[in-house]
């Protein structure tokens, strides 16, 4: 029935005038993929770069014949790339032009309190508000996106998201792939009424059935035969995305969350959760010009949200290429003893419309400090899922942390690097440490399958 209630939306209205005329998703890869500019400094001083950013309703072209309404950063759905360096500030002006408030989180960043974009903290509607990032952690594959509360899962859907790449000097001692062959791919999902328009709705998955990298429906890439590098983001709000290449062939896998893994991994399969990163490198030279390779999105067979592709690549010319990607890639430090173990269970109702979410058994309250953090300390924090069917993921604010476990075993494939945000399919336990020893404040922590956040699902921590 799920599946009729899409076809549903994609009938022709009965219409007089061709502008009316009904648009309805491409088929796959019909058009080229787009790559977000990247945003260029307003003013630049020995220290620190500064941006200005303005968020507001624009027009994007998602699908042929539509011009449909977004909410973007600085016109660009989906935003701009940010690139940052260690050691370098990045300060930037946000200026909302929306009608309601709108409130900035760098996700993964290190960054204090006042400029955390936190829930309670927007900026109303005509104002601004200046973001300072230092930038004094390692690099690592940030990004941003709204964080208003309540309004966070619609805002981040309509297209309120952008890349925010922050390098280094170890990272960039590495000969991999660069250029024009580092590539952001955003990957997200959106549900379409007959005139092109986002529709949105909570808690909505199973409607949401156009794929999106870029803010472009399904598209194709043409790319040399050669090595590339590709940012991975799930923007989407509540779908996984399951990875594979349509030959067979392993992706590598560099990067997570935090960065370089230490070493890189092949793998046939890659899943990435709503908030998850994953740095890939994909070598198309070994393919005849003309070769199409489809990067497939493999979800259980009968998941009524399966969609099975996600972006075309068509091989072209053979190019000289001096990248490589080598057998170590960062030295991670030892994983912390931890000071003090915590639970946190994630469960949401799964009769009725689902409306209530809670972690350890409360629904957010922004007046109430849920856990008090020693400045400092090592916290190991074993998470479970009780839910019967509906995956968590977990996020913190503030810190990048080890999985130190999954169900009883070790940590696999990029969960062994820094990450942020992990996922909890129903009945799993993942343990995990982290170490407070940066800034001291009140921070969030909540599932990042943002519908459940903004039904309850997040909680605050109080470092002092
Ligand atoms: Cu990406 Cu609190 O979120
Ligand atoms: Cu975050
Ligand atoms: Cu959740």
């Amino acid at each position: 029935f799920r599946t009729q209630a899409a076809a549903a939306e994609v009938r022709p209205a009965p219409s007089a005038t061709p502008s009316a005329r009904p648009v309805a998703t491409p088929p796959a890869f019909s058009v080229p993929l787009s790559v977000p500019p990247t945003l260029r400094p307003s003013k630049v001083t020995a220290d620190t770069d500064y941006y200005e950013i303005t968020i507001g309703k624009s027009h994007a072209n998602i699908v042929p014949g539509a011009r449909t309404e977004v909410l973007t950063y600085q016109g660009s759905y989906p935003g701009p790339t940010i690139r940052a360096r260690s050691g370098r500030k990045v300060v930037i002006k946000q200026r909302n032009h929306l009608d309601e408030p709108a409130s900035v989180h760098l996700h993964g960043g290190s960054v204090e309190q006042a400029s955390d974009g936190s829930p309670m903290t927007p900026i109303k509607s005509g104002g601004s508000q200046i973001y300072t990032y230092p930038n004094l952690q390692p690099h690592a594959n940030l990004w941003m996106h709204d964080h208003t509360h309540h309004l966070e899962s619609e805002h981040l859907y309509r297209g309120l998201a952008n890349l925010y790449l922050l390098t280094d000097r170890i990272e960039q001692s590495l000969p991999l792939p660069s250029g024009r062959y580092d590539v952001p791919l955003m990957l997200s999902d959106v549900r379409l009424d007959s005139k092109g328009q986002l529709v949105y709705e909570m808690d909505d998955a199973f409607n949401r059935t156009t794929l999106l990298v870029n803010g472009r429906p399904r598209p194709y890439f043409k790319v040399d035969a050669r090595k590339y590098r590709f940012r991975l983001v799930n923007t989407s709000n509540l779908r996984m995305f399951w990875l594979s290449l349509s030959d067979g062939t392993p992706l590598t896998v560099i990067g997570a969350d935090g960065g370089l893994l230490p070493a890189p991994y092949e793998t046939e399969r890659l899943l990435i959760s709503p908030g998850e990163r994953a740095d890939l490198i994909i070598d198309f030279s070994k393919y005849a010009p003309g070769t199409q390779l489809i990067l497939k999105n493999d979800l259980p067979p009968g998941d009524p949200s399966l969609i099975g592709e996600v972006i075309r690549f068509d091989v072209g010319r053979k190019v000289r290429d001096t990248s490589s990607v080598p057998a170590t890639l960062r030295t991670l430090p030892a994983v912390p003893e931890a000071d003090t173990t915590r639970q946190m269970v994630m469960y949401m109702d799964e009769v009725g419309a689902g409306t209530n979410a809670f972690l350890n058994g409360k629904a957010f309250d922004a007046g109430r400090i849920d856990i008090d953090i020693k400045h400092g300390s090592t916290e190991e924090w074993i998470l479970t899922n009780t839910s019967q069917t509906i995956p968590h993921n977990f996020h913190t604010h503030l810190v990048q942390f080890r999985v130190t476990g999954r169900n009883g075993g070790p940590a696999t494939g990029f969960e062994t690097g820094l990450k942020d945000t992990v996922l909890l399919w129903p009945g799993e336990y993942v343990t995990l440490r982290a170490t407070f020893d940066t800034y001291r404040g009140v921070f969030p922590y909540h599932c990042h399958m943002v519908d459940h956040s903004a039904m309850g699902m997040m909680a605050q921590m109080r470092i002092a």
